[in-house]
């Protein structure tokens, strides 16, 4: 609407899992259906903003006509496109579950089932969120942690490590929470409040972490 603080801003926002190539056929890939993402870039949109949505492969299409799509396959990819857009970006929020490892080397041919064991050798992705925290001038930068234990001093970590504003924590213990559901109940972590909220649908969850940066913003003005 009119009044949102987001009108007219620039909203950067990766999604979905990344796929990194083994050969021309196959791939290491996660379970990360895109939602959370895409309903983060529909909300933003409807509140007036400019979204760039980077995402990796899903089966979803964004809806409002402010969201550009930049789709990408790899997490090399989706740092060098996400980076390109950094500079004017007012908001940056990865939501993205980016492969933490790559093969080595991709096959330029299909692997050929020859042998009773097959080893791939990975080597660690870049960091997305980190990169660009490091990079961060006047971006508000929202990272998501999903934690099987000590959650929240990990999520506390990760928000200093990484430069971040803000940080989202779901839990996968929560029935409802997570990978591929419609559902999801978040705690929103600042470097001075914790904020706990009821599970809610992703299209709801976006409302609420929208509304979270929105009261940040409104609070610090030298974002
Ligand atoms: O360190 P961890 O992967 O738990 O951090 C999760 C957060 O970092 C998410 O916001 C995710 O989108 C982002 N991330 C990233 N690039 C990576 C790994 C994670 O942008 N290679």
């Amino acid at each position: 609407t009119e009044s949102s603080s987001l009108a007219g801003k620039t909203v950067l926002i990766t999604a979905g899992p990344t796929y990194e190539a083994i050969d021309p056929v196959r791939f290491i890939g996660n379970h990360s259906s895109g939602k959370m993402g895409f309903a983060l870039a529909e909300a933003a949109a409807e509140r007036g903003a400019n979204v760039i949505l980077v995402s990796g492969p899903t089966n979803l299409h964004p809806v409002h006509e402010n969201i550009k799509i930049e789709r990408i396959t790899s997490a090399r990819e989706m740092l060098e496109v996400t980076s390109k857009y950094f500079d004017e970006a007012n908001i940056f929020i990865a939501s993205a579950a980016v492969a933490d490892y790559a093969p080595k080397d991709v096959a330029s041919e299909k692997i050929k089932k020859n042998d009773d064991s097959l080893t791939i050798e990975l080597v660690k992705n870049p960091d997305i969120l980190k990169t660009l925290g490091e990079q961060k001038s006047h971006q508000f930068i929202v990272g998501f942690a999903l934690e099987t234990q000590n959650e929240e001093a990990n999520a506390r970590q990760k928000l200093t490590k990484k430069n971040l504003d803000m940080i989202v924590l779901n839990s996968l213990r929560e029935e409802g929470a997570g990978f591929g559901g419609d559902t999801n109940r978040i705690k929103i972590i600042t470097k001075t409040e914790e904020t706990d909220f009821p599970i809610r649908t992703k299209n709801e969850v976006a409302k609420d972490i929208l509304d979270a940066i929105e009261t940040r913003l409104s609070n610090n003005q030298t974002n």
